[in-house]
């Protein structure tokens, strides 16, 4: 039995990849390369030294994604295929809606013709909003995104939740990540935003690397210990190991819907971030305080208790390997 995974070639598709193959996992791959290259599946394949099927398509052809369920025995469906960039959402909401929901849709109508009823989702502590409470439980009420692709994960968990409750024979993880950042190990599979990044740490990888020149701050007015942004940065392999871990408990539980927090439980302010950064490369990173950004709140960071007590699940990775795997994908692919 296969697991599927839709945008399997992308940054946290390919993570998990390696984590399920390492796990002696089989998993087929589709991915359109919309926001991915094909080098990825070679890479995964030499990291593991372990194959997978793999099929180029767009999941939201559901002509061809039912062959991919006609020819192969899958028992579960890890969605990765979401489109990610706040900034290009607001852009371009169509675009979001129709890749990100619709694209859902169809991948979990087509599961439910096959009789396939294990789904993990990818969502995002954006679904909270301004958060209710510090740390940030599952339990905290969601709404009040302030962007499509915000909204897009919060429509999809509400899609889920209609879903289990009209037949209960589904069994549905929601995993709410955190800020995801650094690479594998190897180097070989990492971050690669199109253009200029707007996440905080491929930007500071960049100025770091000298192909931007400064980072700007933006705001150093919150109420935070040092004024900048709070967040949760989780190293993407522990995150990708979240997965494995939701994937055992849909295997051995009872049917249900389930969600957890994927976070470290520790707040990094941006001007830590900075320094964590130059401390584990040696390089400098130069900075400029400017206004806030638009749709930013001060603090975020996840209580991640419930995921350590269902799962058997916990970050284990520093910030300095955060910094460092960062680094070494910058440092080996440029
Ligand atoms: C982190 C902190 C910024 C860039 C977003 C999405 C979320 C998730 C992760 C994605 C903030 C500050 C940033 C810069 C800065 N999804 N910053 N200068 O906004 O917490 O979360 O990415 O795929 O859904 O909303 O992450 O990395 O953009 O920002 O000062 O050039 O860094 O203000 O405090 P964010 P981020």
């Amino acid at each position: 039995m296969a697991v599927l995974l839709p945008g399997g070639a992308g940054y946290i598709g390919s993570h998990t990849a390696v984590e399920l193959l390492n796990e002696g996992k089989e998993i087929i791959i589709i991915d359109n390369f919309s926001n991915s290259k094909p080098e990825v599946l070679d890479k995964i394949r030499k990291i593991t030294g372990k194959d997978f099927k793999f099929y180029e398509i767009d999941y939201l052809d559901r002509e061809k994604l039912e062959k991919v369920f006609e020819e192969n025995k899958i028992d579960a469906v890890l969605n990765f295929a979401g489109y990610k960039a706040v900034g290009e959402s607001v852009q371009k909401p169509l675009e979001y809606y129709t890749n990100n929901i619709s694209g859902c849709l169809v991948l979990l109508e087509t599961m439910r013709k096959y009789g396939v009823k294990k789904f993990i989702f990818s969502s995002s502590a954006t679904v909270y909003g301004e958060p209710e409470m510090i740390p940030i439980t599952e339990e905290c009420r969601t709404g009040g995104t302030t962007n499509p692709y915000g909204t897009t994960k919060l429509f999809i968990e509400q899609i889920l939740k209609d879903t289990y409750k009209s037949d209960n024979t589904w069994d549905i993880c929601i995993l709410r990540y955190f800020n995801p950042v650094g690479s594998h190990e190897s180097g070989l599979i990492g971050e690669e935003p199109k253009g200029i990044p707007n996440n905080l740490m491929p930007y500071v990888a960049r100025v770091a690397a000298g192909t931007l020149k400064e980072l700007s701050v933006f705001g150093d007015d919150y109420d935070t210990p040092d004024g900048t942004g709070v967040r949760d940065y989780i190293h993407v392999v522990d995150l990708a190991k979240g997965h494995v871990c939701a994937l055992n408990k849909l295997d051995k539980e009872e049917k249900g819907l389930y969600i957890y927090n994927l976070g470290t439980g520790k707040g990094y302010s941006v001007l830590d971030m900075v320094k964590a950064f130059e401390k584990a490369t040696g390089k400098k990173v130069p900075y400029r305080i400017t206004e806030r950004r638009e749709g930013d709140i001060a603090t975020c960071y996840a209580d991640p208790k419930k995921a350590k007590e269902e799962l058997g699940w916990e970050a284990t990775k520093t910030l300095e390997d955060m910094c460092k795997d960062s680094w070494n994908y910058i440092e080996k692919n440029s």
